[in-house]
């Protein structure tokens, strides 16, 4: 059989296409069976404006160069960085953090795992808490102000893609933004953002409340990233085959 196949160049060529179409066959064909390959998890919610406007930012410089954005399977992920992602949990991303290179630790469970205070100074000056850093600073973020006039048209566009935002969550986007980077403000509606945006985090992230820096934004967007699903009540909708 073999001296046949390497001697016949076409039956050759069949054959590989063959050993390939079953191969391929046999990786796709199960996910036909799974109803869903995103299950749906409690918790999961759009990003809130400021914290979409600094997940942009985070686009634009390229921390994801640095950084990924996805705890894998494996035991000593699970022990330094918390629960292994879901696909769930980056469903609304567009376009996804997973990245593949980690010059730094993974991000995806940072949120709460630094006071905003931290991330100040980290950002502006990152061997002032971490002296043996090889990350460059970012201290611009804390001097440019958030350009945010666009915000609902980036709600919008997101919705187009599928992700749910409503009608009063766009319409309201200008003011959610400004509720949660200064809730202490004059026209400040954080019961309204909260409810919109369950577990959203309130502050002046960069320290200086007379201006909503891009600091603030890149900050909320950290201090959210892996905090929406409840892990303690968390169970896997797929068990696997004992
Ligand atoms: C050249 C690579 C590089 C780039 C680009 C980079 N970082 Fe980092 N980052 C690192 C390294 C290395 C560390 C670990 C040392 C430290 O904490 O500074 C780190 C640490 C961090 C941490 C602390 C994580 C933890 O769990 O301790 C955060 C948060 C962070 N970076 C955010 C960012 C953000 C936001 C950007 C983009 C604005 C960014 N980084 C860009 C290399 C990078």
């Amino acid at each position: 059989m073999q001296s046949i196949l390497e001697r016949n160049i076409v039956l050759l060529v069949i054959a590989v296409v063959l050993t390939i179409a079953v191969g391929g066959l046999v990786e796709v064909v199960p996910l036909f069976t799974t109803k869903n390959t995103i299950e749906k998890v409690d918790g999961m919610r759009p990003y809130s404006p400021l914290e979409l406007m600094g997940r942009n930012i985070y686009v634009r410089e390229g921390c994801y160069l640095c950084h990924s954005q996805m705890v894998r399977p494996f035991r000593d992920e699970a022990e330094r960085y918390g629960h292994y992602s879901l696909a769930a949990e980056s469903m609304y991303d567009h376009p996804f953090q997973w990245g593949s290179e980690r010059t730094g630790p993974d991000l995806a469970r940072v949120g709460g795992k630094y006071s905003n205070a931290w991330h100040r100074a980290h950002l502006i000056d990152p061997r002032s808490v971490v002296p043996e850093s090889i990350m460059p600073p970012y201290a611009f973020l804390a001097k440019n102000d958030l350009y945010y006039t666009d915000v609902k048209a980036h709600l919008r566009t997101l919705k187009t893609l599928g992700v749910p935002y409503t009608d009063a969550m766009i319409a309201n986007a200008v003011k959610d933004l400004r509720s949660q980077a200064n809730p202490d403000g004059d026209n400040s509606d954080t019961d309204a953002l909260e409810k919109r945006y369950p577990k959203a985090v309130l502050g002046d992230f960069d320290g200086n409340p007379k201006k909503i820096s891009e600091l603030d934004a890149v900050i909320s967007y950290l201090q959210m990233l892996g905090t929406l699903v409840d892990f303690t009540t968390y169970k896997p909708e797929l068990t696997p085959a004992r």
